[in-house]
């Protein structure tokens, strides 16, 4: 969720769809996101929608949340009351930190989603959590409640990391809660890794991946840190206190991910995502890469139904009086052009290892994909069998690749 929302027309004070939106709701998935916007104290990288207690001010709170998200999910099936999706494929619930919230209050909204329009008897069902706001009794309850995957924020075993990312959980926590998790009996479960933050040394980044692989989990992201304008990690950088990350280092690290994951058994399935099975494979994001549908609940929550996207108020405050007020808490909406809806398609398609079917690019992406493969980017088995495929260097180098395929 980026901090700087677009433009875009207003939305229905009833929060209504255009009847060409939802003919075909869920057609290829239907997801709900739920955005938890509070943290315990902000990590000087993040710039995410969320907020800590002092910054939250009047008019919202952590304890009447879970109402709050309810009644947004009762005008979303208001909304969708005459084409309501077929079922729930896969819940995400993310942050801010979802687990701040008690395990009772996640397991009411989960309740209230399968309620309005039922989830599959498969869903997915994922919340993320910092390691250090669970415990094996929350983890149980959440388990008992219907959450199937848990994705934890590690994103270092090194302590000297933690500090300057200040992240709250000491080294080893989160590797110990992805432990709880699966006696939970979480069968998925996810550690995200931050790499290239200043300070940080090859050997620091080769201890964590052996404990993510020692940890046992069926799924790791691993993301080079971007410095973000306006958080406390780029005033530092600015300052000369710490240095800004390098490109090149990013790449060794990207290759030490590959390496180390590929040789644990790990394949990747998305530039940044790597999962031990297919099952591990976290649909909820698939299902945003394919150009599936999504209702996303929350403040700043984006959400995109047949080729609408709209996107909710930021602040909680806000967001609590619209709905209090009984109405939709849509602060703008775009419909898509097809050259924008083509434009994303090439963008997320490309970082799958699935590809990008070649037959979706015009006569300049396809000369675009020639070049590309002729130059190693792309795997010419992929190019072969119709899809652009990135090969591992052309991992490295995906956005380059992504503007060679658009005109
Ligand atoms: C928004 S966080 C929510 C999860 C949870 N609050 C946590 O931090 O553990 C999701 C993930 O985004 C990644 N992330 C957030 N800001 C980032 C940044 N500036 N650069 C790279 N990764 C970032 C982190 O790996 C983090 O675990
Ligand atoms: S805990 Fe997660 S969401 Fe909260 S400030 Fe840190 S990175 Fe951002």
């Amino acid at each position: 969720m980026p901090g700087v929302l677009p433009e875009g027309e207003p939305v229905p004070a009833d929060g209504s769809l255009p009847a060409t939106a939802t003919r075909a709701v869920g057609a290829r998935g239907f997801g709900v996101y739920v955005h938890v916007p509070f943290c315990a104290s902000r990590c000087g990288y993040c710039d995410f929608n969320t907020y800590t207690a002092d910054e939250l001010g009047g008019g919202a709170s952590r304890e009447g949340y879970a109402d709050t998200v309810l009644a947004e999910l009762a005008l979303a099936a208001r909304v969708l009351g005459d084409a309501p999706p077929p079922r729930v494929d896969t819940v995400f619930v993310g942050g801010g930190t979802p687990t701040l919230l008690p395990a009772d209050d996640l397991a009411r909204i989960l309740d209230g989603i399968d309620r309005a329009w039922g989830l599959a008897a498969d869903a997915e069902v994922t919340t993320e959590a910092n390691p250090e706001s669970v415990t094996p009794e929350s983890l149980k309850t959440l388990r008992a409640a219907g959450y199937t995957r848990i994705s934890l924020g590690m994103q270092s075993a090194a302590p000297g990391v933690l500090a300057i990312l200040d992240r709250r959980h000491r080294a080893g926590r989160a590797t110990e809660a992805a432990r709880e998790a699966r006696d939970a009996g979480f069968d998925h479960v996810n550690l995200d890794l931050i790499y290239g933050t200043p300070g940080e040394s090859a050997d620091d980044f080769a201890a964590s991946l052996a404990q993510v692989v020692a940890a046992g989990v069926d799924h790791v992201s691993a993301y080079a840190l971007i410095v973000e304008d306006g958080t406390r990690l780029a005033a530092r950088m600015r300052r000369g206190e710490l240095p800004y990350p390098s490109d090149d280092v990013a790449a060794d690290r990207y290759l030490a991910a590959e390496a180390a994951l590929d040789a644990a058994g790990f394949s990747w399935y998305e530039v940044s995502n790597w999962a031990r099975t297919p099952a591990g494979r976290c649909r909820h994001n698939l299902l945003y890469w394919n150009g599936g549908d999504w209702w996303g609940l929350g403040p700043g929550a984006h959400s995109h139904v047949g080729g609408v996207r709209w996107w909710n108020v930021k602040h909680p405050a806000a967001y609590a009086k619209r709905l209090a007020a009984g109405e939709s808490p849509g602060l703008a909406r775009e419909v898509l052009t097809p050259d924008e809806a083509h434009t994303e398609d090439v963008m997320l398609r490309l970082r799958l290892a699935s590809g990008l079917p070649l037959a979706v690019l015009d006569d300049a992406g396809r000369a675009g994909a020639r070049r590309a493969l002729a130059d190693g980017l792309l795997d010419p088995a992929g190019y072969a069998a119709g899809a652009a495929v990135l090969t591992l260097r052309g991992r490295l180098l995906a956005d380059a690749v992504v503007r060679d395929l658009l005109p």
